[in-house]
C-alpha cells in the first residue's frame, strides 16, 4: 500500500511532461539586420518547448547581436564560418541542413532572398540553405524600398514557388525611422507557425 507522501502514489506518471517540440531540431539562421535581437526570443521560446535549437549566423548578423547570446540560450556552439574545422571532417553547412527538421532564416535579409533564390552558397547560412532537404521558414525584415522592390519581389516569388514558407513581414514602424511593410514579424508570431509546421502529421 503506498504511503500518502509517495509520489507513486494516485498513479501520478513519472518525470516531466512531455513537451510539444521534444526530439525536434531546428537551426535558426540569424542574417544581418536590426530584427536580429528579436531572434534570440524566438530561439529562447523554441528552447523552452523542447527543440534543439542551434543557430547559424552570417558574419553581417554578428554585427547587429553577439553570438555568445545565442550560446547562452541554446547551450550550443554557434556556426558563423563554414571553414571551422571543430570536428574533424564535418562539413559544417552539410551536416547542420541533414540534422534538422526545420531551417528558420529570421530575420531574412534582402541579400540572404537575394543568395537563396539565385543558388548562391558563399557563406554557411546560404550554403545551408541551398543544401536543406527541410522546410524553410523565412521572416523577412527590411526597409519598405527594399521590401517593394521589384528584385526582391521577384526573389520571394521564386523562393515561394521553391516551397519556401514566409511569415510577414509586417507594416509599421521599422528601425530605419520608417513605416510601411518590412517589419519583421513579432518571434511570438514565428513561433507560432514553427510549432504548426513541426506538429506531427494527424
Ligand atoms: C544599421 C543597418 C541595418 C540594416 N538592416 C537591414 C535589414 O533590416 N534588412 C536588410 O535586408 N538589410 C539590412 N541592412 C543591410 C544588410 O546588413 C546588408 O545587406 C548585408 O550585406 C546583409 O548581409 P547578410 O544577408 O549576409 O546577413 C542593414 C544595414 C545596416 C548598416
Amino acid at each position: 500500500m503506498p504511503s500518502p507522501t509517495d509520489p507513486h502514489a494516485g498513479g501520478v506518471p513519472d518525470g516531466p511532461a512531455p513537451l510539444p517540440l521534444d526530439g525536434r531540431e531546428v537551426v535558426v539562421a540569424v542574417c544581418g539586420g536590426i530584427a536580429a535581437y528579436k531572434s534570440a526570443y524566438l530561439v529562447s521560446r523554441l528552447v523552452q518547448v523542447g527543440a534543439g535549437v542551434t543557430v547559424c549566423m552570417t558574419e553581417n548578423a554578428t554585427r547587429f547581436i553577439g553570438a555568445l547570446t545565442f550560446r547562452a540560450l541554446t547551450g550550443r556552439a554557434v556556426h558563423t564560418d563554414p571553414w571551422a574545422d571543430e570536428e574533424a571532417g564535418d562539413i559544417r553547412h552539410l551536416s547542420l541542413a541533414e540534422r534538422c527538421d526545420l531551417v528558420v532564416l529570421a530575420p531574412a535579409t534582402a541579400n540572404m532572398l537575394a543568395k537563396a533564390a539565385n543558388g548562391i552558397a558563399d557563406d554557411l547560412v546560404s550554403a545551408l540553405l541551398l543544401g536543406a532537404g527541410c522546410p524553410v521558414l523565412a521572416a523577412p525584415a527590411m526597409n519598405p524600398r527594399m521590401w517593394k522592390h521589384a528584385a526582391t519581389q521577384r526573389n520571394l516569388a521564386f523562393l515561394r514557388e521553391t516551397g519556401v514558407r514566409f511569415v510577414g513581414p509586417s507594416e509599421g514602424w521599422l528601425a530605419c525611422r520608417d513605416e510601411g511593410p518590412g517589419r519583421m514579424s513579432e518571434p511570438d508570431e514565428i513561433f507560432t507557425d514553427v510549432v504548426e509546421l513541426l506538429r506531427p502529421e494527424r
